[in-house]
């Protein structure tokens, strides 16, 4: 549902259960909302949080247009975002770079670009996976906001939105708007995203090495009652070694290392 937010600043205060409420559409939004993520303040377009446990979940509020959570860490390694959890508005890393791997699209394009950090470890990770004769080739990395959006309205103008929701993120909630998420793929399939790549040298690679260089397959199979998206064996996802490795040792996905899911 829609939800519509007066200009007017509105403050919710619950204190020791004692609530105060001005009533009027805001109000009745927030008391929505509150009743269902325990919300306690509403300004201006963005319903924020002051619980304590809120803060630790890195939001900084609700969206009051889509209901999902805004992440305040969007320029963190460890940004978590999915079906829940947004990136602000406007959101755009500023740091991105072209990694000097093989890519499928010519370069100056925005899909061949990552943040610095993950470029850097994908050159390592391409360098590496060439010495033991794995041809991987990258497809797409960083997208805009913009572009999400034409993809994921593509995805429900051809599939209906329920097929789309399986595989294409809506526009905010994509881990290629974070400059941290690069799709790769192998001749072998025809440079296709599809789940035969898991069966290719190349996909099996990675599932054994990715987390050495600081990537996780980050929509793993088995997981999409967690994740909310089917097995993306190509979706590679930076995080830095250590909570990569982490994630792999312990076979978890962002969603149960973080242990919340709303
Ligand atoms: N395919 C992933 C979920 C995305 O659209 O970001
Ligand atoms: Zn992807």
């Amino acid at each position: 549902m829609k939800l519509l937010i007066t200009t007017t600043l509105i403050t919710l205060v619950f204190l020791n259960g004692c609530q105060q409420i001005q009533q009027d559409d805001t109000a009745k939004h927030a008391d929505m909302v509150s009743q269902k993520r325990g919300s306690v303040l509403i300004e201006k377009g963005i319903v924020e949080l002051s619980d304590e446990q809120d803060h630790d979940k890195n939001v900084a509020g609700i969206d009051p247009e889509t209901e999902l959570y805004v992440v305040d860490n969007p320029d963190s390694i460890e940004v978590y975002v999915n079906k829940q959890r947004r990136l602000p508005e406007g959101y755009e890393p500023d740091d991105l770079v072209e990694p000097d791997v093989e890519h499928l699209s010519q370069q100056g394009v925005n899909r061949r670009l990552l943040r610095q950090e993950a470029a850097e470890a994908l050159e390592l990770l391409f360098e590496q996976a060439d010495e033991q004769g794995i041809d991987l080739v990258a497809v797409s990395g960083y997208r805009s906001y913009e572009r999400q959006k034409t993809i994921y309205q593509s995805n429900v103008a051809n599939k209906g939105q329920e097929e789309a929701d399986r595989f294409s993120a809506q526009p905010g909630t994509s881990e290629h708007q974070t400059g941290l998420a690069m799709d790769v793929s192998a001749a072998s399939v025809s440079f296709l995203l599809d789940q035969a790549f898991d069966q290719t040298d190349e996909g099996s690679w990675l599932v054994e090495h990715a987390h050495q260089f600081g990537f996780v397959i980050r929509y793993p199979e088995g997981k999409t009652d967690i994740t909310g998206y089917e097995f993306e064996p190509w979706h590679l996802r930076y995080l830095g070694e250590e909570l990569a490795t982490h994630l792999y040792e312990e076979d978890l996905t962002l969603e149960e290392y973080f242990g919340y899911h709303y």
